[in-house]
């Protein structure tokens, strides 16, 4: 299949990079079409870990590897990690970046924190890595584009213009001390001499390699509930991560898209705060937590985790056209002799729903309604394929598929890259 979305699900941090990381074996290039350091995949190859916020993981395959102009770029972090592949002998050569994608400016990281601890109670739990303020500057058209990289006239100039609005907000507004030009300027200087090697036309890169016929991922960051219009805002993003922006974010247009896959964990997690209705009690998701490392791979914060919620999956099949799925981390379940799922929420009115919530308050105060499903209590580690599961684990995965009418097409049963099963 050419042209391949692969989309998170659920509110980040489904595995995505392990299953962008196994597809990307068969595929000739590997795309992020938004987001920015705030993601961060794991991904283990041959027992050695490798931790990626900026770099699409198809780069550990050495395959073209494409950051779309829907991406927000903060260099220093971009560079430390290409640094840090090619001290492990890894070449970061294949990278690709869009001209047209923003940049992190230090103003926007500085404002992501000084914002989140002026909103005090009411903060949204951001990474603090400058993400909404990038985005929110290319909305109001101020922003600084990884093409403005190519020119240091052009980025001085673009520097010092965002300087003088920048530094009265931050002074003013903020309370944070002022950046000087020089400093800026001469600092994206040394990142610009750097990073204009990988500086390309994207856009016409993956159209031309789909009009050869050769096969392309589109990698998604975050995951559907963290979605900028159709996520549980504000607790969310500030980009697109379902699937139709990866057209945008790439600029492809949309019917070149063949297949969504939608990351799912056999469970949910979500960091940072908002509401969260298949929640697990404290001792409960301490155990999952520990269980599954759910410990955030950008700011080390802690997951907060909850039991499979179905009437959000099914709204992420909605949003993003998904064809099939990817369940990840269904070992973590080995622990429990019985498990829940959410089937549907019951909304403050008494009326219980399949459907997810189209507005707030309803979402804020809906309760789950769980059923318990058999655990199966055993180690995975022994299977080959789908069909090796235990029964009551192949039921689990069954009631998934049967509740949204799309098949299971992988099944994560442990950390490493080969730990995916397929069907025999
Ligand atoms: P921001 O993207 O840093 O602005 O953070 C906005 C919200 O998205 C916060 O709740 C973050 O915890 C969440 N978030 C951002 N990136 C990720 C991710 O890769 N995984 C999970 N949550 C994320």
């Amino acid at each position: 299949m050419p042209a391949t979305v692969i989309v998170g699900a659920q509110w980040g941090d489904e595995g995505k990079g392990k299953i962008v990381d196994l597809l990307a074996q068969q595929c000739d290039v590997v795309c992020r079409y938004q987001g920015g350091p705030n993601a961060g995949h794991t991904v283990i190859v041959d027992g050695e870990t490798f931790k990626f916020r900026h770099l699409p993981s198809g780069i550990l395959s050495g395959k073209v590897s494409v950051l779309g102009a829907g991406c927000v770029v903060d260099p220093e972090v971009l560079l430390d990690e290409i640094d840090g592949l090619e001290e492990r002998g890894i070449s970061a050569e294949p990278l690709r970046i869009s001209g047209n994608a923003h940049l992190i400016m230090p103003w926007h990281i500085a404002i992501d924190g000084a914002g989140e601890k002026r909103l005090g109670k009411l903060q949204i739990g951001t990474t603090r890595r400058g993400i909404g303020p990038a985005y929110a500057d290319k909305a109001a058209r101020l922003g600084i584009r990884v093409q403005d990289l190519l020119d240091a006239k052009i980025l001085r100039q673009k520097i010092e213009t965002a300087l003088q609005e920048k530094n009265i907000w931050l002074e003013r507004v903020y309370e944070h001390e002022p950046f000087e030009l020089e400093d800026v300027a001469s600092r994206y200087e040394g990142f610009a001499q750097r990073l204009r090697p990988f500086v390309a036309d994207t856009s016409l890169l993956v159209d031309e390699a789909l009009r050869d016929d050769r096969s392309v991922l589109l990698e998604g960051a975050q995951g559907t509930l963290l979605d900028l219009d159709h996520g549980t805002y504000p607790f969310v993003t500030s980009s697109n991560p379902i699937a139709g922006a990866a057209a945008t974010g790439i600029g492809i247009g949309p019917t070149r898209i063949d297949r969504v896959i939608g990351v799912s964990k056999a469970y949910v997690t979500r960091v940072g705060a908002g509401p969260f209705p298949s929640e697990m009690e404290p001792d409960l998701a301490a155990q999952v937590r520990e269980l599954g490392q759910e410990y955030g791979t950008v700011t080390g914060r802690d997951r907060r985790p909850g039991w499979l919620d179905l009437v959000a999956l099914r709204y992420a099949v909605r949003l993003n056209g998904i064809t099939s799925l990817a369940l990840t981390k269904l070992d973590v379940l080995s622990a429990f002799d019985e498990l829940r799922v959410c089937v549907r929420y019951r909304l403050p009115d008494g009326t219980e729903t399949d459907d997810f919530p189209a507005h707030q308050s309803d979402f804020h105060r809906a309760e789950p309604v769980f059923e318990t499903l058999p655990g199966w209590a055993e180690p995975l580690d022994d299977c080959a394929n789908l069909d090796d599961l235990p029964d009551a684990a192949r039921s689990y995965v069954e009631r998934v598929e049967q509740e949204l009418g799309v098949p299971v097409e992988l099944v994560g049963t442990g950390a490493a890259r080969e730990q995916v099963l397929a069907r025999s």
